[in-house]
């Protein structure tokens, strides 16, 4: 069986600043989405035969060229994505074709260093009957809840929490019904969505290069990153 992904790559990325939506920014280069492509086709073990890319409306077709030489075999499709990550998804998720495929995966394009043996841990698991599946790290911050006026109400055990990363890898059955539960409010993975289900959602080591591009440091960390791994 094969796998396919879709990429909501259609965010401004307001928190990292300048002119050029987050996808788009260069890191030695080639933009992060291009990264993305390329890092979850050296993921040879998942076979993904099929790459959906949600783009700010009207870029389709330059990203569709910019991102052809990239996917290979596999079949690109470029829509317009929403005004919320969850939309860009769903949007993606409207014109993914199903036949033959056993896993989708979702895979923000701000995470455009994940290493291939995550990816290929993620589809495993699917492969194994898991409905949903998340990448995830350990918390190295002590985390705390937060009251209406600012003041800490509860401190959660650090050993039980982790980050999630993505991708996250679904069945496509249970991915499709959680968007089109369209159970959006406050949501901010596709693994919550469902959670809201009642479907189980299992984990899988991720790892620390497949952080988030989201603040203007983390694009001097992808620098440095990708200068190491071209040595
Ligand atoms: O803003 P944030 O970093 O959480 O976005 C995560 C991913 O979702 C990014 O790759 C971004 O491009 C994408 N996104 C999207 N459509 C939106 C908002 C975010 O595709 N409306």
């Amino acid at each position: 069986m094969s796998s396919a992904v879709v990429i909501p790559a259609a965010g401004l990325g307001l928190r990292l600043g300048g002119e050029t939506p987050k996808a788009f920014r260069e890191v030695g280069g080639d933009s992060l989405l291009v990264h993305a492509v390329r890092g979850l086709k050296a993921a040879s073990a998942a076979d993904l035969v099929c790459f959906v890319v949600a783009v700010p409306p009207g870029s389709e077709e330059t990203v569709g060229k910019e991102l052809a030489p990239y996917v290979g075999d596999a079949r690109l499709i470029v829509v317009a994505g929403g005004a919320e990550r969850a939309d860009s998804v769903r949007a993606a998720l409207d014109v993914l074709p199903v036949d033959g495929i056993d896993c989708i995966l979702v895979h923000d394009a701000a995470r455009a260093f994940v290493p291939a043996d995550v990816i290929e841990r993620v589809v495993a698991a699917v492969r194994a009957g898991a409905g949903a599946v998340v990448p995830v790290v350990p918390v190295t911050d002590t985390i705390k809840v937060v009251g209406p006026g600012g003041e800490v109400v509860d401190t959660p055990d650090r050993s039980t929490l982790v980050a999630v990363q993505t991708p996250q890898g679904f069945a496509p059955d249970v991915l499709r019904r959680a968007h089109a539960a369209g159970a959006d409010a406050g949501v901010t993975d596709d693994a919550m969505m469902c959670e809201r289900m009642g479907i189980t959602v299992r984990t899988v080591e991720g790892s620390p290069d497949a952080f988030k591009v989201t603040r203007p440091q983390d694009l001097l960390l992808a620098e440095a990153l990708l200068a190491e791994r071209r040595l």
